[in-house]
C-alpha cells in the first residue's frame, strides 16, 4: 500500500532492499489514499481490506488527508452530496483489523549527524546511544473516538451522576462543554503490557517503563500500572519502572540511554514515541508496526509530505520505510535478512558519503542535490550495494 506523495517514493526504495537482500516475496499493490477518496469516496477500498485479509501483512507508505471541508470539495462531482464522508484510511485499517499493538523503535546509528548530543559536568559533549522500543496502545484510550461536543440527555446525566462533575462542571451551560472519553479495557492493556515485557525479555532489555500518569489519571492509568506491576513477577529478568508522561519528556534529553522499553496508553505512547524519534534523526528515522491477531501493517511514522512528492529527482529519506520492512522481515521471522539491511544501513550512515538532505540539516528544496545531498534513489543504492556486498 504505497498510498501517496513521498509514500510510493520511499516504498519503492523499501522494495528494491528487500529484493536485494534475498526476501522471497511476491508483492500485491493494495490501493488507498487521496486518488481513492477522490475516485470513490473511499480512502480505503474494500478490495484492500479483502487483500489484507488475504495475506495478511502489509507495508504501507504513507496517505495524505486533508481537513473534513477541502476534502469535500476534492470528491468526483458524482459522488458530491450523497453522504460521504472522508475518513483516515490508516486510522480504517487500525480500527478493522483491530492492529492494537504499535511498535517503535528509535535506536542511534553511529555517525548520524542527527543524533543527539548534550554537554556533560564537565562540559564536555556526550552522543548517548539510546536503544528505546515504544509499545503504544493502538485502538483505545483518547483517541478512541468516543466523544461530544455539548453533550445533553442521558450522557449529560451520567457525567452528571459524578461528584466531580457536579462539584466543577453542573453550573457551566452545556452548550460550552466538550468531552473526549479515554476508555482502557483490561484484554487491551493487558495485551500491550504483555507485548511490551516478552520483547524485554527476549531482546535482553533490562526494563520496561510504563509512561503513565497514574497518581492522576487513577482509573486508566492507574489500572494500567497495577496489572503492570501483576504481571512483572512471570517476566523475572525485567524491571518495571513507572514514569509519569510530563517527567519522562523531560528526563527524554537528561538520560536518553537509560530507558529500554517503555509502554504506554494510545496518546502517551504517540508522544513519547515522537520524543524519542526526535533524537535519533527524526522522521527520517522514525519506523513503526502495527499488529493485530489476524494481520500487521508496517509504516514509516511520516506522512507523504506532498511538497516533496513530485520533484524529478526524489529527495526524501527512505531509510525509515526500509526500517519498517525490516520490522515486517521480524515479523516473519525473517531476522537474518532484516539484521543484515540494518547492518547495511549502518554502514552507510557510519561511512557518511551518501547523506539525505535531511541528514545534512539542508531546507528541503529540488537544489539540495547540487548541495551535495544524496536523492532517495542514491540512498537506496548506496543501502543495497552495502547489502549485497557479502551475498
Ligand atoms: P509529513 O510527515 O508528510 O512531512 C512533514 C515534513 O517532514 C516534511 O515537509 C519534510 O520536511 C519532513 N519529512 C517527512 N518525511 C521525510 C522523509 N522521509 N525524509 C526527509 N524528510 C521528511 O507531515 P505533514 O506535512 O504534516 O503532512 C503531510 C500529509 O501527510 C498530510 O496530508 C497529512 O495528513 C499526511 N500524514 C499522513 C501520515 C500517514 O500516512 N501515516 C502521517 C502524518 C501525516
Ligand atoms: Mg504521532
Amino acid at each position: 500500500m504505497p498510498g501517496d506523495g513521498i509514500g510510493r517514493v520511499v516504498m519503492k526504495e523499501a522494495i528494491r532492499v528487500l529484493e536485494a537482500a534475498g526476501f522471497d516475496a511476491d508483492y500485491t499493490e493494495g490501493d488507498i489514499g487521496w486518488d481513492f477518496w477522490c475516485k470513490e469516496g473511499n480512502a480505503l477500498p474494500g478490495r484492500t481490506i479483502k487483500l489484507l485479509e488475504q495475506h495478511k501483512v502489509g507495508l504501507f507508505g504513507a496517505i495524505t488527508s486533508k481537513p473534513k471541508q477541502e476534502a469535500a470539495a476534492e470528491l468526483n462531482p458524482e459522488l458530491k452530496g450523497k453522504g460521504y464522508v472522508y475518513s483516515s484510511p490508516i486510522v480504517g485499517l487500525r480500527q478493522h483489523f483491530n492492529l492494537d499493538t504499535c511498535i517503535r523503535p528509535c535506536h542511534t546509528y553511529k555517525g548520524n549527524p542527527l543524533n543527539f548530543i548534550r554537554r556533560g559536568a564537565e562540559g564536555q559533549i556526550e552522543e548517548p546511544a539510546i536503544d528505546v522500543v515504544i509499545f503504544r496502545q493502538n485502538t483505545e484510550g483518547l483517541y478512541c473516538g468516543v466523544e461530544w461536543s455539548h453533550p445533553d440527555g442521558i450522557v449529560y446525566e451520567a457525567l452528571n451522576s459524578h461528584p466531580n462533575f457536579k462539584k466543577n462542571f453542573s453550573h457551566i451551560p452545556r452548550e460550552e462543554i466538550a468531552v473526549s472519553t479515554r476508555i482502557f479495557t483490561r484484554k487491551a492493556t493487558e495485551r500491550i503490557l504483555r507485548a511490551a515485557f516478552e520483547h524485554a525479555s527476549i531482546n535482553g532489555y533490562r526494563s520496561v517503563t510504563l509512561c503513565e500518569k497514574p497518581n492522576v489519571i487513577r482509573e486508566t492509568s492507574g489500572m494500567m500500572y497495577k496489572m503492570a506491576k501483576d504481571l512483572q513477577p512471570e517476566y523475572p529478568g525485567v524491571e518495571l519502572w513507572n514514569t509519569n508522561i510530563d517527567a519522562q519528556m523531560m528526563w527524554l534529553t537528561k538520560n536518553p540511554e537509560d530507558y529500554g522499553v517503555i509502554v504506554a496508553g494510545n496518546m502517551f505512547g504517540d508522544i513519547v514515541s515522537d520524543g524519542f524519534a526526535g533524537l535519533i534523526g527524526g522522521l527520517g528515522f522514525a519506523c513503526s508496526a502495527n499488529i493485530g491477531e489476524k494481520a500487521a501493517v508496517f509504516e514509516p511514522t511520516h506522512g507523504s509530505a506532498p511538497k516533496y512528492a513530485r520533484y524529478d529527482i526524489p529527495i526524501v529519506n527512505p531509510i525509515a520505510m526500509i526500517e519498517s520492512a525490516c520490522m515486517m522481515l521480524d515479523h516473519l521471522n525473517e531476522k537474518v535478512l532484516s539484521a543484515k539491511i540494518r547492518a547495511a544501513i549502518a554502514m552507510v550512515i557510519q561511512e557518511g558519503k551518501v547523506r539525505t538532505y535531511d541528514m545534512m540539516k539542508l531546507k528541503g528544496g529540488p537544489d539540495v542535490i547540487t548541495q551535495g545531498a544524496a536523492s532517495t534513489k542514491e540512498m537506496g543504492d548506496a543501502i543495497i550495494k552495502k547489502v549485497t556486498r557479502d551475498g
